[in-house]
This record gives C-alpha cells, structure tokens and sequence, in this order.
C-alpha cells in the first residue's frame, strides 16, 4: 500500500479455507497486477488455476507463505509456483524467529536484484578498484517504500 497498491479481497472457500478460485476472475480490472494466494493454515491454495488465471490475465503472482511452509500442492512446495513467494517468520509462525523477520524469494534474476536493493535502502553494491562499495543507485520506488522494509 505504501506504493499505491489497493488490495481487493477474494472470499475464501468455505471448505479449504483457501482463496475461492472461481471468484478471481470477477475480481480482475484493469488495474490489477498480481494475485496474492494465502496458504492459509498448513494447506496450500489451488495453484493451477490461479496460475492459469494469472497467464490469462497477464498478471503476477505473489504466494503469501507464511503458514504455508512444507506444505505441498500437487508433490510440491508451496512457494515455489509464483513469481515471488513471502515468508514472515514472527514468532507465531511456522518458523518463527526471535522477533520480527521475513523472506522473499523468487527465481527471477531481475526481480532478486531490485529486492535485494530495497534490502539496503535502494543502494547496490558495486566492484571498485578492488573493494565493494555500496552505491545509491537507480531509484525505482519512493523512500517511504524503503523505509518500510526492514520494518516488514
Ligand atoms: C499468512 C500471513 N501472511 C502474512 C502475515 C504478516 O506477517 P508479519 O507480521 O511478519 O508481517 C501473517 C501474520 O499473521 C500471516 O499469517
């Protein structure tokens, strides 16, 4: 939200608990840019059709997998089918840590890049005369964005 971004929410099936898979297509406009399935409580969300919703529609997909770690859809992990998957490891989680913490991971190179620049508050590390120095670089979202990252 710190970027603009207006979550619109999908009721959940009644009897997985997970995201109602017919009802994303009705919630799709022009402005919408990902799908965010919750693996809610250990069990994975139905992945295929939201994938395929999400080819259809051009959009990206962004597994919420805080409750989700080690679960498993179709032989395999949750996490592992979106562009980006998060993880929270606050202390009531699956995994949790001593304290606020999270992760995100993502298989895209271009996407790992920009994450691990709002990691450290958009700078890069860059290679010079020998040493690596961190550099403010390319700035492709507000401070207020950075600033809320290590507070995620
Ligand atoms: C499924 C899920 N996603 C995200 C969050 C948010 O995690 P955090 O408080 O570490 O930002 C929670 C917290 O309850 C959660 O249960």
């Amino acid at each position: 939200m710190s970027v603009g971004a207006k979550p619109v929410f999908v009721d959940v099936d009644p009897h997985s608990y997970q995201i109602d898979v017919s009802k994303i297509k009705s919630a799709i406009t022009s402005k919408t840019k990902a799908i965010i399935p919750v693996h809610l409580y250990g069990h994975p969300a139905e992945m295929n059709p939201i994938l395929e919703i999400a080819r259809e529609n051009h959009l990206k997909v962004i597994e919420d997998n805080a409750q989700g770690l080690g679960a498993e859809y179709l032989g395999k992990k949750t996490g592992s089918f979106g562009d980006i998957s998060c993880l929270s490891f606050f202390p009531t989680k699956n995994l949790g840590a001593f304290g606020d913490a999270g992760m995100v991971v993502t298989n895209d190179p271009s996407l790992a890049e920009r994450m691990r620049m709002l990691r450290t508050w958009l700078e890069e590390k860059i290679l010079f005369r020998g040493s690596w120095l961190q550099q403010p670089t390319r700035c492709f979202a507000s401070c207020d964005l950075a600033g809320e990252i290590p507070a995620s």
